[in-house]
């Protein structure tokens, strides 16, 4: 057995899950052995296709499995005024001569989890519909994950979504509902937490400056959403699934988690996708989320310029 931790990522790039995803590919601990893919900032098509691309870049040789083309019961609308048309900055980059590998995204996670079962590092970067339906097709499979780590949610309703709403949340809150409620613990990295965890587009034009071959295509892929978050944002970059992955990689720099029970709202004339955090442990329901409150910024600082070569 490889002394590496296995590590399993669902993903739908996307500029921040590139920049997580260089993360983990030049990780020791871990040995990284699939992709699964969601729709989700853009349409499947584009989201396998670009972490195709990613992997040829970095020179990563790894399946990669196509999962559902849309949510489980809702349409919902992508992220490509984020992103891109394409989820990578529409910089108009040659494809990889790769193609995903034939077997289903959910049909990979529940059997990567009986491999590698209690071992097993699952981070999910994007909506959580792949997961929802692995655990339709196998209820047994969160026992078998070592540590889920989820990338989603706004704690206290300070959404960027619509108001209270997450992204990877309210593009599929069904599935986030049938995830949530199965898993009887999980680690959670929210949107509010990403934010106080930006760093100085300056100094991340720096670092890619000093990269390398991947700073140089991270650089283009992400010219678009970064131009569009100094617009929005000021002067900080957040880059919310490079931070998930952070607490993945390297749990020692969580500073300060709280762990409380957490549900999905699936109706609400203005909540729908919300995250409802019981801060107050008013229901009675066990804690079934640690949240990330703090992470060690030069940590997370000096991952993202490893997986640049900076
Ligand atoms: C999340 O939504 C997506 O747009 C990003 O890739 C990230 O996973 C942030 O809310
Ligand atoms: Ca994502």
């Amino acid at each position: 057995m490889s002394a590496r931790i296995p590590l399993l990522i669902d993903t739908d790039p996307g500029v921040d899950d590139a920049l997580a995803l260089l993360m983990a590919f030049g990780d020791p601990r871990h040995e990284l052995l699939a992709l699964t893919i969601a729709a989700g900032n853009v349409g499947l098509g584009h989201t396998v296709a670009n972490a195709l691309k990613l992997c040829d870049v970095a020179g990563v040789d790894v399946p990669v499995h196509a999962g559902c083309p849309v949510p489980l019961v809702h349409p919902a609308a992508d992220a490509a005024y984020v992103h891109g048309q394409d989820g990578f900055g529409d910089t108009g980059y040659v494809p990889s001569a790769r193609q995903a590998d034939p077997e289903h995204a959910a049909l990979a996670i529940v059997r990567l989890a009986k491999a590698h079962a209690g071992r097993l590092l699952l981070v999910m970067l994007g909506p959580l519909t792949n997961l929802a339906l692995a655990l339709r097709l196998d209820p047994d499979l969160p026992s078998r994950i070592g540590r889920l780590v989820v990338m989603g949610g706004a704690v206290t309703g300070q959404g960027n979504t619509s108001v209270p709403a997450e992204f990877n949340i309210a593009f599929d809150p069904e599935a986030a509902e049938v995830v949530f409620r199965a898993f009887p613990q999980f680690e959670l990295v929210d949107w509010e937490a990403v934010v106080r965890h930006g760093f100085l587009h300056r100094d991340f034009e720096a670092w890619l400056a000093r990269g390398d071959a991947r700073a140089e295509f991270y650089g283009a892929i992400s010219a678009h959403t970064r131009r569009w978050s100094e617009g929005k944002r000021g002067d900080h970059w957040h880059s919310a699934d490079a931070l998930a992955m952070a607490a993945a990689l390297q749990p020692e720099g969580v500073r300060r988690a709280e762990h409380r029970p957490l549900a999905v709202e699936l109706e609400g004339r203005l909540s729908r996708g919300a995250t409802v955090v019981d801060w107050l442990r008013r229901s009675g329901r066990p804690d079934n989320a640690r949240i990330v409150m703090d992470y060690d910024q030069a940590r997370f600082e000096a991952q993202v310029r490893a997986a640049l070569g900076a």
